[in-house]
């Protein structure tokens, strides 16, 4: 009895691969080509733990514009600054949905965020609100002084470093310059500490969603699995967004008691988000003002660190270029001390740096992972309704097509050519383009030229004990790409 109902539950098992496999091989017949993958799991363990370069190697074979199967998940890759176009410029529309991850599919965020919204009513209203609200140049120069005093503070804290002869976690320092520059702008208060401390606060809040977002869960490839919930994504999620919303919650609850026993108004992020609530009650509630405040603290943080991080590793491993940038620096800087942001934004060589540091480490190698909204003929092939849509940015910035030595630090190249980030060249996209491009590239710029800028006229920078290795530059891929190693670094006054 039990070998026959061993062998019916085997017949039934095969009968089902047969028919995933001949569905699969029916989806695919209109598709781009790819890597043949395994039946169920697809090309899940072609991938690896570094899917940019993974993907990019695989691309070489199978062209620009390649299928591959993970699980249940059809996605198309996208290598080439042609086909990049096509997705993001020529049919834009089509190509603009967002596949949410399993692990927020059921809090409300992800229902409200600008980042997991479709295109409609309610992502422009709340692109048009962080628009007037936050990134326009009216706004972001009169937010200059927030900017720069966080930086000054950094510079103090570096300083204090330099007397205690000590080393500095670059992005440790970065993030906590980064939370508070957020944090000054939304509501007039830093949230974090250079030294220890805050462990409970929005330090924490922030990067444990990061490192829950950046990790594999089995239910974002196999939907017949995620009622189950296997590795407790959602539930974690919950428990850490929950984190972050209540620390936004507390300066929402503060600013609306201040506000209503008629004290002085901040002139912050947070006032002009409670007036345009105020003004729009039905359409931007104040869910909306906490889930835009926890999206500006994670999209913001990581990625302007990371940057910062990756561009003083290079410029330690070049020292002949931190010099030259830092005699362009002084150049400029006529009050000593004070580096002027509209100063630094104009010159060259750092401009030329902060882009080659943006090709060659891109922070976000894939673009949030866009989706067909229809179905869609590209190149002759139809991609369906719901197929994943993976940009592959980091390929595109280190194609030797369009790259002089693609895997090298040259800033120099940019001094040459007319190349901007802004979206219009699709060889070169960290913040994306058209109209999922990343809002916060005007604001993320400045921040990070003046850090990088900050850094290197103020201090001279060498690793700790001597060293005279090479600096590690080894990654490490979470969503954003990471150093492997933390970049750690001993600090001199380079000027009194
Ligand atoms: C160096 C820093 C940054 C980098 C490299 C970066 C990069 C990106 C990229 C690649 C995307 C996805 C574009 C796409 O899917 O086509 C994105 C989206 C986004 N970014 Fe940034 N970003 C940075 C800083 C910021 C800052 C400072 C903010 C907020 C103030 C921000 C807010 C957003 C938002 C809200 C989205 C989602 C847009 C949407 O889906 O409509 N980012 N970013």
């Amino acid at each position: 009895m039990d070998m026959i109902l061993f062998i019916s539950l085997l017949s039934i098992l095969l009968f089902l691969l047969i028919i995933f496999h001949i569905r699969a091989l029916c989806h695919r017949r209109n598709l781009p080509p790819g890597p043949r993958g395994l039946p169920i799991f697809g090309n899940l363990f072609d991938i690896g733990p570094r899917p940019h370069e993974s993907l990019a190697n695989l691309a070489k074979v199978h062209g620009p514009l390649m299928t591959i199967k993970q699980g249940n998940v059809t996605s198309v890759v996208v290598s080439s600054p042609e086909m990049a176009r096509q997705v993001l410029q020529k049919q834009d529309e089509a190509f603009s949905g967002r596949v949410v991850p399993n692990a927020i599919t059921e809090l409300e965020h992800s229902s409200h965020a600008v980042a997991w919204l479709p295109i409609g009513e309610e992502w422009r209203l709340i692109r048009r609100v962080l628009g007037s609200c936050l990134i326009n140049s009216k706004t972001l120069d009169m937010l200059r002084g927030i900017r720069q005093d966080v930086v000054q503070e950094m510079v103090h804290h570096v300083r204090e470093v330099c007397t205690k002869g000590g080393t500095v976690g670059i992005n440790r320092t970065a993030f906590t310059t980064i939370m508070n520059m957020m944090s000054r702008t939304c509501f007039s208060a830093n949230v974090d500490e250079y030294e220890l401390g805050n462990e409970n606060g929005f330090r924490n809040a922030v990067t444990s969603i990061m490192k829950l977002t950046a990790k594999f869960d089995i239910a974002d490839y196999f939907p017949c699995v995620k009622c189950m919930d296997p590795q407790r994504a959602r539930q974690n999620a919950k428990a850490a967004y929950g984190c972050l919303e209540q620390l936004c919650d507390h300066f929402i609850d503060q600013r609306q008691k201040q506000r209503n026993s008629g004290l002085t108004r901040h002139g912050d992020i947070l006032d002009a988000l409670l007036d345009f609530s105020l003004e729009n009650q039905s359409d931007f509630y104040l869910k909306h003002i906490q889930v835009l405040l926890v999206e500006l603290f994670l999209a913001g943080t990581d990625t302007s660190t990371i940057t910062t991080e990756w561009a003083l590793a290079e410029l330690i491993s070049h020292p002949q270029m931190m010099l030259k940038l830092r005699d362009e620096i002084c150049e400029t800087v006529r009050k000593e001390g004070t580096i002027e942001e509209t100063e630094i934004l104009r010159l060259p060589y750092l401009q030329a740096v902060v882009k080659e540091t943006m090709r060659l480490h891109l922070a976000v190698p894939f673009l949030v992972p866009h989706k067909t909204e229809k179905d869609v003929k590209i190149n002759d092939y139809i991609l369906p309704k719901n197929t994943q849509v993976l940009v592959n940015a980091w390929a595109i910035a280190r194609d030797s097509n369009t790259w002089d030595k693609p895997a090298c630090f040259m800033p120099e190249r940019f001094l040459q050519n007319e190349i901007e980030f802004k979206g219009q060249h699709f060889s070169f996209l960290p913040f994306g383009s058209g109209r999922r491009m990343c809002p916060g590239m005007p604001l993320a710029h400045r921040v990070v030229s003046l850090m990088i800028a900050s850094l290197v006229y103020h201090f001279e920078w060498k690793l700790p004990n001597g060293s005279t290795e090479p600096v590690d530059m080894s990654e490490t891929f979470s969503l954003t790409l990471q150093k492997a190693k933390p970049l750690v670094a001993v600090p001199k006054m380079a000027r009194p």
